[in-house]
């Protein structure tokens, strides 16, 4: 039992070292990573808190990081900026031309179809952003994940600084350089960081 339970443990711990065996997918839950001999053994509780209840609790973050940084670049943003292209309103590889849903289709990063579908609405909503954090944000704040989830909270639907009470929607309009448009997607941008953080449910 003990080889058994100890990738449970490490997934917990969301260990990077985990990301091997969590390729398996359980066939009976969606969006689950857990390997089928964990639940079949019984560990439903324990599944059910690591597998998310529904696919749009996965963070795409962490899905990325566990299924491609290990090959790839180590953020999902710069991977959008360094090797994709946006053609005809399609995600590509810049090497290949390939639509990137085409390589994750044929098992390219071992993602289910759910997953593929996180994973394809992240890679757009980065590539959506417009490169504006990278560009007018990155010099001061490591990216938008870390700046969104460690500063900010969303309370009544508006995006706030968690220890300065401040209305980012109105601090950006003399911070960091945006024209109104800009700060107005930003605030989108910096909204999906802390609506997809797991544990950011409710
Ligand atoms: C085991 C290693 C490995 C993993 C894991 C992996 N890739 Fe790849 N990927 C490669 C290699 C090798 C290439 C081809 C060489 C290159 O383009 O740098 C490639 C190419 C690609 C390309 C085409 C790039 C281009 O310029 O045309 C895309 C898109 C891609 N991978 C996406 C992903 C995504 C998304 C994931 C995670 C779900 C992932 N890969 C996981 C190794 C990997
Ligand atoms: C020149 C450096 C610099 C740049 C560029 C910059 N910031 Fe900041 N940012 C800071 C500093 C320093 C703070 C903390 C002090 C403060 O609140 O002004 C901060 C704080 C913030 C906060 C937290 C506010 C709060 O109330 O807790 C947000 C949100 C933020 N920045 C977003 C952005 C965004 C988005 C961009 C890009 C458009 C950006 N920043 C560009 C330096 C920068």
């Amino acid at each position: 039992m003990i080889e058994i339970y100890e990738p449970v443990v490490h997934a917990i711990d969301k260990q990077p070292a985990v990301a091997k065996i969590r390729r398996k997918k359980c066939s009976y839950m969606k969006g689950c990573t857990v390997p089928k001999k964990f639940a079949v053994i019984g560990l439903l509780a324990l599944t059910y808190w690591i597998c998310p209840a529904s696919a749009q609790q996965v963070d795409p973050h962490t899905l990325y990081e566990q299924n491609c940084a290990g090959c790839h670049t180590l953020h999902a943003g710069e991977f959008v900026y360094e090797n994709l292209d946006l053609i005809d309103n399609t995600l590509v590889g810049k090497k290949t031309g390939r639509p990137v849903s085409a390589f994750l289709e044929t098992g390219h990063g071992g993602l289910s179809p759910d997953e593929i579908k996180i994973m394809m609405d992240h890679l757009s909503s980065i590539r959506q952003s417009g490169r504006l954090f990278h560009e007018k944000c990155r010099i001061c704040h490591v990216n938008a994940k870390e700046l969104a989830r460690l500063n900010l909270i969303i309370r009544d639907g508006i995006l706030l600084g968690r220890y300065t009470g401040k209305d980012i929607a109105q601090f950006l309009l003399n911070h960091g350089r945006l024209d109104t448009k800009e700060a107005a997607r930003m605030v989108d941008v910096l909204k999906r960081q802390l609506m997809t953080t797991p544990t950011t449910q409710n």
